[in-house]
């Protein structure tokens, strides 16, 4: 192999027979050239990636599966994702690639791996890079409510990452508590002196064993890694007090009640989040369009949502 050149190819435009799918190129000697290097080095990326396109090409996505199934295990290995969790969230990833019937959420161990590689930079990425306002325009809706806000809340952030929504709740808090599940997530949270409860752990089994009540429960960008929110609508409708509330946003969705995108991340639509709010218990104020951060440049539309208890 490492006469063929092949051995220190790193993508697909490096290895030679990229070459050959060009127009003009000989496909079946690229997919021969890309199975031999596989012979010899089952997990080269770049001739996972030329061989994965190569078969797409041609149409034979079956084929084309379990190339793209290993390169999203390596993915997730990469993040620390256990091993007894990798083929789960490598299928994850393969639906959200391939537009593949989901899971119903995204696995936990997929979500903690993620967080905790990205916790070093998140803050500076979502704020510097995206635009990310979703806190900000969670706390403008808040008060627009016109609630009693003057530090008597008792308020859970789920999902609560490194604490940019906390930061814009303090304020209103007599008491604030967080959950995540990344623990690199949670230290940054910490870091900021403003919580007083963090708890490691997956939301749905946080809230069903949590015996608190709260006046508010906030969920920024969060219900992007639920599909099916009922159980997290069930789950918060029962740790929210009497004339409490849930403010929380989602990506819109503008025909699915909910839909996995490629980028590993769900989308809802407006009347599925009524549907289940409803089925929950909840009255739903406000449903209002918002721009919650930006993509390559483009406004990320979604929604806001304001959910009561009475
Ligand atoms: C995009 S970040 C948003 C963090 C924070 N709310 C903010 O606005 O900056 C999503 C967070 O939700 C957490 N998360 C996602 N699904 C979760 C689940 N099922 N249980 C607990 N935390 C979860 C992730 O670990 C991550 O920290």
């Amino acid at each position: 192999m490492q006469q063929a050149g092949y051995a220190t190819a790193t993508s697909p435009d490096t290895f030679p027979a990229a070459r050959l799918m060009a127009p003009g190129g000989d496909r079946r000697k690229a997919e021969h050239a890309y199975r031999e290097l596989l012979d010899a080095l089952p997990d080269n990326t770049a001739a996972l990636k030329g061989l994965a396109h190569l078969l797409s090409l041609q149409g034979r996505n079956d084929a084309a599966a379990p190339y793209r199934r290993r390169l999203w295990q390596l993915h997730v290995h990469a993040l620390g994702v256990p091993d007894v969790a990798e083929a789960g969230a490598a299928e994850f990833l393969l639906a959200a690639e391939t537009g593949g019937t989901p899971p119903e959420r995204a696995p936990a161990a997929y979500v903690e791996g993620l967080f905790d590689s990205y916790a070093a930079t998140f803050d500076e990425h979502l704020l510097g890079q995206l635009h990310y306002a979703v806190p900000q325009l969670l706390a403008r809706r808040f008060i627009a409510l016109g609630l009693p806000s003057d530090d008597r809340l008792d308020i859970l952030d789920i999902g609560c990452g490194s604490g940019l929504a906390g930061v814009q709740f303090e304020r209103h808090a007599r008491r604030l508590d967080g959950v995540d599940l990344s623990q690199n997530m949670l230290d940054l949270a910490r870091g900021r002196g403003i919580y007083d409860g963090l708890y490691k752990a997956e939301v749905v089994e946080h809230l069903c064993q949590c015996d608190r009540r709260y006046d508010l429960v906030v969920a920024a960008d969060v219900l992007a890694y639920f599909g099916d929110v009922q159980p997290l609508m069930d789950a918060v409708h029962k740790v929210v007090a009497d004339d409490g509330h849930f403010l929380f946003t989602v990506e819109k969705s503008d025909e699915a009640d909910f839909r996995l995108s490629a980028s590993g991340r769900y989308r809802h639509a407006a009347r599925y989040l009524v549907r289940c709010a409803d089925v929950a218990g909840f009255a739903c104020k406000v449903c209002d369009e918002a721009v919650l951060r930006e993509q390559h440049g483009m406004p990320v539309p979604g929604y806001m949502v304001v959910l009561h208890k009475p």
